[in-house]
């Protein structure tokens, strides 16, 4: 064959990537002296609600970088290498910055997080580990346990992309600081633009329809068991809220979820799980999840990226 068949021949294989050109990684800077707990004005509960995503996200986010780096040298796409590389870059910036939000913002106000955090830590580097059960895992079973994996992601990055687009259109958070806002829809707005990458990079590794579907139900509960008990966990910390004794395993927390969603400062509970159905269809593309136009608009004004680049030209 000659060299000019093999490039049509190339040219012709459709990529295993689905994200329209390159992954922009962002430095971004933000300044949390004068953020208050209350971060909505009059709205203590969405705030806290909100405000445990810092608790939540790192971990979490520093264990798909330690797993993508793993599964790159699997990847024999070309384009798709370069998204997870992208990827793996932004992610780590998201963590990096709940994390900064973390120590800065909600520890500045007193806020113990740590009997909360460690949760995650164990189920992360430890449950979630390269080792199965603590041993390490066997050689015939390497991959398939790296693929079920991927497989988490993708469905926790599906779960992101709902909450990126909702981040970008939620106008009564306007109301709100604009420093956590902004953190809110910058994150928001590069799940949306890499929406498409932990899907692709878990059909191209060998993933498919059935496991992703058992997967699913399997981790979207378990999220937002941890989203409701680690903001529990921070409005136990309030008095106002203290005599409730908040907790995922009352239903005090599931209602009030409720009643504060239909104003419209959080997503309720029905409205997630119906966003989340997409992803159980066998013709599911995240592609048509998201607007990568509106995405990269926010993304171009982020207040915190503007604050980076400016810290960057002054050095
Ligand atoms: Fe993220
Ligand atoms: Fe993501």
């Amino acid at each position: 064959m000659s060299p000019t068949s093999i490039l049509k021949r190339k040219k012709s294989v459709k990529s295993a990537s689905n994200t329209e050109g390159r992954l922009v990684p962002r430095k971004v800077a933000f300044d949390w002296s004068q953020t208050p707990l209350e971060w909505i004005p009059g709205q203590p509960f969405a705030s806290h609600f909100i405000n445990e995503i810092n608790l939540l996200l790192p971990a979490g986010e520093f264990w798909f970088c330690r797993l993508y780096n793993k599964a790159l040298p699997l990847v024999t796409d070309e384009k798709l290498r370069d998204d997870v590389q992208m990827f793996v870059r932004q992610e780590a910036m998201h963590a990096r910055a709940h994390g900064s939000a973390l120590v800065d913002y909600l520890h500045t106000h007193g806020i113990e997080t740590e009997s909360n955090t460690r949760r995650e830590d164990w189920l992360f580097e430890t449950l979630l580990s390269d080792d199965l059960f603590g041993r390490k895992t066997p050689k015939f079973l390497e991959r398939r346990w790296l693929v079920f994996r991927l497989g988490i992601i993708a469905a926790i990055e599906h779960m992101t992309c709902v909450l990126g687009n909702y981040a970008l259109d939620n106008k009564e958070w306007e109301k709100g600081d604009p420093v956590l806002l902004d953190l809110l829809r910058w994150h928001g707005a590069e799940e949306v633009e890499h929406r498409s990458v932990a899907f692709d990079l878990y059909k191209h590794l060998g993933g498919g329809y059935p496991s992703r579907y058992y997967l699913a139900t399997i981790v979207m509960p378990m999220i937002f068991g941890l989203w409701v008990e680690g903001a529990a966990h921070i409005m136990r910390q309030d008095p106002r809220f203290k005599a409730k004794k908040p907790s995922v395993f009352r239903p005090w927390v599931w209602l009030e979820w409720q009643r504060v969603a239909k104003t419209g400062q959080l997503p309720s509970l029905f409205w997630l799980l119906k966003s989340q159905l997409p992803f159980f269809s066998p013709w599911y593309n995240p592609v048509h999840e998201g607007s990568t136009e509106q995405a990269l608009a926010y993304l171009n004004s982020s207040p915190a990226a503007a604050r980076a680049r400016e810290f960057k030209a002054a050095a």
